[in-house]
């Protein structure tokens, strides 16, 4: 009998094993007005996925959405913001840091020009139905934004935070 899919799946998931890694801190996604813990949970994959960490709030919201959205294993670190999220960007700022909002925008830099990060960067993704709220464009460096060629007005937030994710590890 010849190996299905799913054993072929596990055998190249071991073969792999050796070029796992976690996140540096390089790369990290930061959900700050995500509200649904779907959205929490895909997108802490997608972190495991690429090797990016994950900042959120730390609030019952966020520690319960990922508790129960989480089916890894283990988990991508997660950095908790004990401040205010503006507060906490700034200070990514000062460290160095580029700050990337998702988000569709006038001025946004296409997908498909999305340079691989090559310094830290932070993955700002907006809320579900407001988006990323205007007092946070001051701080933001650079807005990228996925072409849409549908009738929806907007991709779900933690299809669009994959995609630019991807893109930011240089896998896609
Ligand atoms: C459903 S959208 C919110 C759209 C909101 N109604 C608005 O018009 O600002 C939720 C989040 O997903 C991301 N997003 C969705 N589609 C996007 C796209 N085509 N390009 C970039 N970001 C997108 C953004 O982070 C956005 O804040």
């Amino acid at each position: 009998m010849t190996a299905g899919p799913k054993s072929r799946s596990r055998d190249i998931r071991r073969s792999r094993r050796r070029r796992q890694h976690g996140c540096w801190n390089h790369l990290i996604a930061a959900p700050l007005w995500v509200a649904y813990g779907a959205n929490l949970g895909t997108l802490l994959r997608t972190c495991d996925a690429v090797g990016a960490c994950m900042a959120v709030p730390r609030t019952d919201h966020y520690r319960d959405a990922l508790d129960h959205g989480d089916t890894l294993e283990r988990r991508p670190h997660i950095h908790w913001l004990d401040r205010s999220k503006l507060a906490w960007i700034e200070d990514q700022r000062a460290r160095g840091s580029t700050v990337v909002a998702v988000e569709l925008a006038e001025d946004a830099v296409p997908l498909t020009r999305l340079e691989p990060a090559r310094q830290t960067t932070i993955v700002l993704l907006g809320h579900e139905r407001r988006g990323v709220p205007e007092e946070a464009w001051p701080l933001v460096d650079e807005v990228v934004e996925i072409p849409m060629v549908g009738r929806g007005a907007s991709l779900n937030v933690a299809v669009a935070g994959s995609l630019v994710l991807y893109r930011l590890a240089g896998l896609a």
